[in-house]
């Protein structure tokens, strides 16, 4: 089994696994709109034991996890949000969404620096219930009385990341944030940059923040409540 990045290309495959598994669904821009905006954050199960035929085979997607960043957030802190998580009956108990949930968990707060990690799930889901809960130590902030478009209410949970994004991972190691060298600098926006980086360096100055998501004109896209607006087809 490979857990990797989700890519563009797998998105059909990743609709086909949410829909037969969830009835919360969403269109294929939504997915894309992840993929684009936080492509560190979400992540398939692919099984790799089924030979590819031909090159157009396309892989075999049993598991994925689609998150994202919170663009405002309304408490001002910096956070991920997973929008679905789901594993193929077939490939259940194998830890799988554990370790789907952890890569992206760990790209959250390595990548865009989230404080914290949130999600919905419905009262009734024993199983994802124990896995936010008992597996990977996530905590009920609140019940959210009629989240989903049937009537269910949905358990509002938060997970801390601030051990992952202060630098001890998920096994303790602490060795990305030194891991330096990404490549020569490309062109002369490459130059520049590179330029620029080594004088703040030399002031012995911090990495600059830029804005993303809203701040370039995609903030159009973003759903609120993944179950019940726009976005969401309602196969319910
Ligand atoms: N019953 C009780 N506990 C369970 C169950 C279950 N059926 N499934 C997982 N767990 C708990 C266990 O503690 C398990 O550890 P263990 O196997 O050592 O006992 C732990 O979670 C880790 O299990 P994984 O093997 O990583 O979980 P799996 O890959 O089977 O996927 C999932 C769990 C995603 C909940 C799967 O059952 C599924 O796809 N369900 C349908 C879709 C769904 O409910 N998705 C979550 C919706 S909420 C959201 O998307 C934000």
């Amino acid at each position: 089994m490979d857990i990797r990045v989700l890519h563009p290309s797998d998105i059909p495959h990743v609709q086909l696994a949410n829909i037969t598994n969830l009835p919360e669904n969403y269109f294929c821009k939504y997915y894309l709109y992840h993929a684009m905006s936080w492509p560190q954050s979400s992540y398939v199960a692919v099984d790799v034991s089924r030979p590819q035929k031909t090159p157009y085979d396309p892989p075999k997607i049993v598991g994925y996890v689609l998150a994202k960043m919170e663009e405002e957030p309304t408490d001002g802190v910096q956070h991920g949000h997973i929008t679905s998580l789901s594993v193929m009956r077939t490939h259940r108990r194998l830890g799988l969404a554990e370790k789907l949930m952890r890569q992206s968990q760990r790209a959250m707060a390595k990548t865009f620096g989230a404080q914290y990690v949130s999600l919905h799930v419905r009262v009734s889901n024993t199983a994802a219930l124990r896995l936010y809960r008992d597996t990977l130590g996530f905590k009920v902030e609140k019940i959210e009385a009629k989240y989903y478009a049937d009537g269910e209410d949905a358990y509002s949970m938060k997970m801390d990341l601030t051990h992952l994004r202060d630098g001890v991972g998920i096994d303790g190691d602490s060795s990305d944030e030194e891991d330096g060298d990404e490549g020569e600098a490309v062109g002369s926006v490459g130059k520049a940059s590179e330029a620029e980086a080594s004088e703040t360096k030399k002031k012995g100055g911090k990495k600059r923040k830029v804005k993303v998501g809203r701040g370039l004109g995609v903030g159009e896209l973003v759903e609120r409540n993944e179950s019940q607006k726009a976005e969401s087809v309602g196969l319910h």
